[in-house]
């Protein structure tokens, strides 16, 4: 009887919010404070108040990057509590999910996402609600979005990101941005580092203007990251020259988003990967670059790997499964959507992007969501330069991989775990929090069913933009149910999600990447037979 009565409280309570949530989900959030901002493991009561602390997934397939296993999953207050056969629990307030025939596996991580981020003359179009949103309808259950600073000056930038995360509806971490160098912005990755759970920043080689920053200031920064354990992330394209294919273009009268493509060509990719490769190698520190779109660049990676160098190489899913002929496209809208830089590459560099993946060459996969609606990406309607640059990919990632990869048999389920989820953790220094169904980590989990189908469309998609890159695209393998934190965010195409029940993760340093550093660096010290003591040095 006190079970039936504890039973319909909670069902009261959990409609009280629900009715919250509803009038929230109308508004535009703006007015949430920070306060919905938590530092994991606060002890704070951050998240979405949910009928069920506790979830009992019985008879499906587990999957971790490591290995597989018919086992049930019990989940209690947000944390995995036990991973075998045939668990019994005697409690009538337990969420039972049968999970037969389907696959239980870590929710995706997704490393590369630009959320409420000002650039090129607007702000992108997913914030830290709608991006999360649409990330959790698709499996994803953690991103790592981008800090970027605000006239250079990192604190203010990270102060106005805190703010714009207060909205968040699942965990996220974040990246910092390095735009100038002096001495604040040194003391400050130091203090991002010490006190903000930050462990990787990044550096844009191209958008001359705005965020580029050249030789000089990369090497500053990447001696920096070093020192502090932290990761250093690239943007590869040659900003120069890519100015420089732009005026050639438009000489030429091509003002049209074909002009995109054709003014950032791979070899600018190539040289600006290789280039940061060397400038790491020179420096003995870890690399990471973001969205590599073309074979040239990943050869680069290939190569530095096969010569021992630490260089991860994250692909995009835009870059994986789409081709440069949509640029070509005679309707501007339709074209305008597939702007991104490094551009999408013409057909044959996603496949190889894909084998170098299912090989190790390529490490983990992003989406680099960065999205723009039609009217915004009208603003370069005569001119391909003002066309705001980025794709959406949050919401489908899970699923265009999953149908793309594993369905063709390239990758096997728990190479998809590896690079959908667990690589990332792994790298970013949250695994097995992050990025794992075993005990003890955070109850991210989703369970797909191999055997259903997705389809993607802007009427239904999550994202706020009118556009998606994959519109029409038909698959194999559906994400039927969400968990974040231990809570059912996602059942039967029914989102439940409320602003500000995300967390922030803070990033600890010195990741497995930095092991061995000092090592190698001593090795090199003992390697130089210098100074030569010479008898007449003095004279
Ligand atoms: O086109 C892109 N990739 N937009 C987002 C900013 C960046 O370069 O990552
Ligand atoms: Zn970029
Ligand atoms: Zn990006």
């Amino acid at each position: 009887m006190a079970a039936v009565i504890q039973s319909k409280l909670v069902w009261a309570v959990y409609l009280l919010h629900l009715l919250l949530l509803i009038s929230i989900h109308g508004s535009t959030s703006d007015s949430i404070s920070s306060e919905g901002f938590c530092a994991v493991n606060s002890g704070s009561d951050c998240g979405l108040p949910s009928p069920y602390t506790k979830i009992l997934i019985k008879g499906g397939t587990v999957v971790n990057a490591h290995r597989k296993e018919v086992a049930d999953v019990y989940i209690e207050d947000g944390v995995i509590l036990s991973v075998r056969p045939n668990i019994r629990i005697p409690d009538e307030n337990i969420k039972i999910i049968d999970a037969t025939r389907k696959y239980v596996m870590p929710g995706g991580i997704d490393p590369h996402t630009h959320l409420d981020m000002e650039f090129m003359g607007t702000a992108t179009i997913d914030d830290f609600f709608t991006g999360h949103a649409a990330a959790l309808a698709g499996g994803t259950t953690m991103n790592i979005d981008f800090v970027i600073p605000i006239n250079g000056n990192l604190t203010a930038g990270f102060e106005a990101y805190k703010h714009k995360a207060s909205k968040a509806a699942m965990d996220y971490g974040f990246h910092v941005a390095i735009t100038k160098w002096d001495e604040d912005v040194s003391k400050d990755m130091e203090v991002m580092v010490r006190d903000h759970g930050i462990n990787s920043f990044k550096f844009f080689m191209a958008y001359k203007g705005a965020l580029m920053v050249n030789d000089d200031l990369l090497l500053e920064g990447l001696k920096k990251c070093k020192s502090l354990g932290a990761l250093t992330m690239v943007h590869a394209e040659n900003g120069d020259a890519v100015v420089e294919g732009q005026n050639r273009m438009i000489d030429l009268g091509i003002t049209g988003p074909e002009g995109h493509a054709l003014s950032r060509p791979p070899v600018l990719e190539a040289e600006a990967t290789a280039r940061a490769i060397r400038l790491a190698a020179f420096v003995n520190t870890p690399l990471y670059v973001v969205h590599v779109m073309s074979i040239d660049a990943m050869e680069e990676i290939a190569k530095a790997k096969k010569a021992g160098q630490r260089v991860v190489g994250e692909p995009v899913v835009s870059g994986l499964v789409l081709d440069d002929s949509w640029l070509w496209h005679p309707d501007f809208t339709t074209a305008s959507k597939y702007v991104m830089s490094p551009p999408i590459r013409e057909l044959g560099h996603g496949q190889a992007l894909q084998a170098a993946l299912s090989t190790g060459t390529l490490q983990l996969v992003g989406t680099d969501h960065c999205t723009f609606n039609s009217t915004q990406k009208a603003f370069g309607l005569h001119d391909f330069r003002k066309i705001p640059n980025g794709v959406n990919g949050l919401e489908e990632r899970m699923h265009v991989l999953w149908d793309a990869m594993v369905e063709t048999g390239k990758i096997n389920i728990m190479d998809y775990v590896r690079i959908t989820s667990t690589e990332c953790a792994r790298i970013f220094n949250i695994y097995p929090k992050k990025g794992a169904i075993l005990e003890g980590s955070d109850a991210d989990i989703i369970i797909l069913n191999p055997n259903a189908s997705f389809e993607v469309s802007a009427t239904s998609h999550h994202s706020r933009s009118d556009t998606n890159v994959y519109e029409g695209r038909i698959g194999k393998g559906k994400v039927e149910v969400t968990i974040s934190r231990g809570r059912v965010v996602w059942e039967n195409d029914v989102l439940n999600v409320m602003p500000g029940s995300g967390k922030y993760i803070k990033m600890p340093p010195f990741s497995y990447l930095f092991d061995g550093i000092d090592k190698s660096d001593a090795a090199y010290l003992s390697s130089l037979r210098a100074p030569v003591k010479r008898a007449n040095a003095a004279s």
